[in-house]
């Protein structure tokens, strides 16, 4: 028998103790999820995968009720104790969901307590197991049972239960909006177990946190203090997390490759089963934890550079998904989905009750992606061109404000806004008709942190390579019958594209004569306190780039001087024709792959993306430090692009009309010495390929990886979408 002993919430702290758990506020929901009822047992194996990941234990579990990841962190000796702290984390794609519970040593001494999960003896023998309780009149409940270990007595400091959103903004800067926190509900019980739980907004869902004593470990106790907090002693306790929301339908490892893909399932069950994780009917997620819902950026990305393996369900859930959440007002395509409790909670801030998704319309980038995905698919394969019909009468089912709306009318409106926003630049090759960021918004593509682009305002990924890029693919589209209002389009949007191409680069080139050059790198590591080799003596002339953006206040609105990667957007999405220009651009991309770190990008954990050495404000190059998200530090899918962009440009020697770098013996030599060195590096970290991001350490003679949050409270997702894409990407033969 379990009997309540107390119940409080934070708002009704003042309630007697042993008051009767008084019910939250009904319902404020005109619009449940939906619900849904999944069969009892599963007719196909439960897909598993574990990660170690430093202090982070990872375990993905997927079958036909759920997909859930779970992550145990508990430091090590030699952690950074104020970014790495014991917790407990679970995190559902459906509804963006998660659980976290983040623990401290009861004794107050930090360092002094490890949390570890273990197999709670059922026949799975695995860390983890799943629950599954089919609801009477409501969605299932489902979630995770594991044995967690607790090596000293522990406090339960921080519960977090709802969206990932909410777990992400504690995580990254330990602010979290008190409405989330305000209405747990604590429970004791007989048994010596306890329970926290809290109902969502919507008033339907409700997470649960549940720990049990076992072998004898001490009764939990709730502490209530001003915050409440859940005690244990050390030992064995069972724990159960779960909640009731609608979970989505996952595509299987089968369903999201193509045939000719199929063998990649027993080369690669790791990354295969990755893949799977993030890939649903209705979408593809860009990575886990932090990021498991829609992303507009990464899912075309990652879609493009995986195309020769995807499957068409998984190529059209991309693309439908993109569709399904255009801003029909402007045609701007959406960055990411907000939906579940923060979607409601949002909702809530602004008067209207409802948990109806919202979509984050603040980026310059994605929109020109659209068009290129339509063509590359729709166009350029078989199974794209017999299913194009179908897929583009269908209509707008997911944002309330788009229902209705057929596929074909939402595409066109994102084509009339690029072509609407290239036009000033295309009739007048001025900086100012060049595409910044909206205005108040400090970011707007793919380097979004608030230092991401040093403080620029006009990217050079977008106004280099993706207008031009977006332009050509609205010109295919138009010639093969796409956008029947515009015919006109399949000779403008060439024309204009032309122009961008050509026309842009200058904006952002910058020069460094070769004594500078070395005087700055010297200076760079001496006040960085790097400790690396400065490399100056490679420096053999002058230096010559492509700076992050243009504006800001570090070079008098010129363009920002960090050294990057971006230059893999034109060499992957382009196919320039000014031939005197696409070979000194090859060459200078060439020469900072070639280059060690700082004269150049690379490092023996791969490219840096910003190398910021050549600035002379040392405050502006801390900007790109090595804990910073987009600062020296090393991108999967950055890596991927530039292989496959390289690629790309060398693969168009073997055809007749070839460019001219083709036949200058000396830079075709020089590209093809930085692809394979390229490669070289990517073969040799294959051990972190699948994560996001990475940064290093150095030992006198080597750069080693380190993961990101083991220095800073940004984490690396363990595995994100377009770091998969190696599974596509691969070095060829020239
Ligand atoms: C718990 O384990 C950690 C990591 O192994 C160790 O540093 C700590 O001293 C242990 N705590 C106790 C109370 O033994
Ligand atoms: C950089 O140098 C090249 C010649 O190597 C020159 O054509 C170009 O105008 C220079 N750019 C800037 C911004 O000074
Ligand atoms: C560039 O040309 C190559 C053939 O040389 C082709 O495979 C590729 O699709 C082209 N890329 C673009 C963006 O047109």
């Amino acid at each position: 028998m379990v009997f309540m002993i107390t119940i409080a919430t934070f708002l009704l702290a003042s309630a007697a103790a042993l008051a009767p758990r008084t019910p939250q506020a009904p319902s404020i929901l005109k619009d449940p999820p939906p619900y849904t009822n999944p069969p009892t047992s599963c007719p196909e194996a439960a897909s598993r995968l574990s990660v170690p990941d430093g202090p982070h234990a990872n375990y993905f579990y997927s079958d036909c009720h759920q997909s859930v990841h779970v992550i145990v962190t508990s430091p090590r000796s030699g952690d950074k104790l104020s970014v790495v702290k014991p917790r407990l984390l679970v995190a559902w794609p459906a509804g963006n969901s998660g659980a976290f519970a983040q623990f401290e040593s009861g004794s107050g001494q930090a360092g002094s307590l490890s949390v570890t999960a273990k197999s709670d003896g059922s026949k799975s023998g695995e860390a983890f197991d799943p629950i599954y309780e089919a609801g009477s009149g409501g969605n299932p409940r489902v979630g995770v049972t594991s044995v967690l270990h607790f090596n000293d007595s522990a406090i339960l400091a921080v519960p977090i239960l709802g969206s990932i959103r909410s777990l992400r903004e504690f995580a990254e800067g330990g602010k979290i909006d008190q409405a989330f926190q305000d209405s747990f509900g604590f429970l004791q019980y007989t048994d010596g177990s306890a329970s926290i739980d809290r109902l969502w907004f919507d008033g339907v869902t409700k997470s649960t946190m549940h720990f049990t004593p076992l072998n004898g470990a001490q009764t939990i106790t709730i502490n209530r203090g001003e915050k409440w907090t859940l005690g244990f002693g050390q030992g064995d306790y069972k724990v159960e997390v779960s909640y009731n929301y609608p979970q989505l339908d996952q595509l299987s490892p089968q369903e999201v490759l193509a045939d000719a893909a199929k063998p990649l399932l027993s080369q690669n069950p790791d990354l295969t089963t990755s893949l799977a994780f993030l890939s649903y009917k209705n979408k593809l997620l860009a990575g886990t934890w932090r990021f498991l819902t829609y992303f507009g950026r990464d899912s075309m990305i990652s879609m493009l550079l995986m195309q020769d393996i995807l499957s068409h369900d998984a190529i059209e859930a991309v693309i439908a998904a993109v569709v399904e959440r255009i801003n029909h007002n402007d045609g701007t395509v959406c960055h990411e989905e907000v939906l579940g409790d923060y979607a409601s909670y949002l909702n809530k801030k602004e008067g209207i009750i409802s948990a109806e998704p919202r979509c984050d319309y603040k980026m310059v980038d994605t929109d020109f992606l659209l068009p290129i995905a339509m063509q590359r698919y729709f166009l350029d394969t078989k199974p794209g061109q017999q299913n194009a019909k179908a897929f583009f009468e269908k209509v707008a089912t997911f944002l309330p404000e788009n229902k209705g709306w057929t596929y074909t009318r939402l595409a066109q409106v994102t084509a009339e806004k690029i072509m609407r926003i290239a036009a000033p630049f295309a009739n007048s090759q001025t900086k100012e008709n060049l595409i910044s960021l909206r205005n108040g918004e400090m970011v707007g593509q793919w380097r979004d942190s608030n230092y991401g682009l040093g403080g620029g305002r006009t990217p050079y990924d977008v106004n280099t390579a993706l207008v031009p890029a977006g332009l050509r693919a609205i010109a295919a589209l138009s010639r093969a019958g796409f956008f029947p209002d515009h015919p006109d389009w399949k000779d403008l949007a060439d024309k204009q594209a032309n122009i961008w191409e050509d026309e842009t680069l200058r904006f952002f080139e910058i020069n460094v004569s070769e004594s500078d050059a070395k005087a700055r790198v010297r200076e760079y590591v001496l006040t960085s306190r790097l400790g690396i080799d400065t490399n100056a003596d490679t420096i053999t002339g002058d230096v010559k780039y492509y700076g992050l953006a243009l504006g800001g206040s570090i070079n008098s609105g010129g363009p920002v001087p960090v050294m990057n990667t971006d230059d893999c957007f034109r060499h992957f999405f382009l196919n320039t024709t000014h031939q005197e220009q696409l070979s000194s651009f090859l060459s200078q991309t060439a020469d900072h792959i070639l280059q060690p770190f700082p004269a150049g990008l690379s490092t023996d954990v791969g490219l840096v993306v910003a190398n910021p050495a050549y600035a002379t404000d040392a405050d502006f190059r801390n900007m790109f430090a090595q804990g910073e998200y987009h600062g020296t530090v090393v991108w999967s899918w950055q890596l991927a692009m530039m292989g496959a962009g390289l690629g790309r440009q060398l693969g168009r020697c073997t055809g007749d009309n070839h460019p001219e770098f083709c036949t200058n013996k000396d830079l075709h030599s020089k590209v093809l010495s930085a692809y394979n060195r390229l490669w070289d590096t990517i073969d040799a970290n294959r051990a972190q390929l699948s994560h996001e991001v990475w940064s290093w350490s150095y030992d006198g003679s080597k750069f080693k990886a380190v993961p990101l949050g083991a220095i800073t409270s940004t984490e690396s997702n363990v595995r994100q979408l377009w770091s998969l894409t190696f599974l596509a990407v691969h070095r060829e033969k020239f």
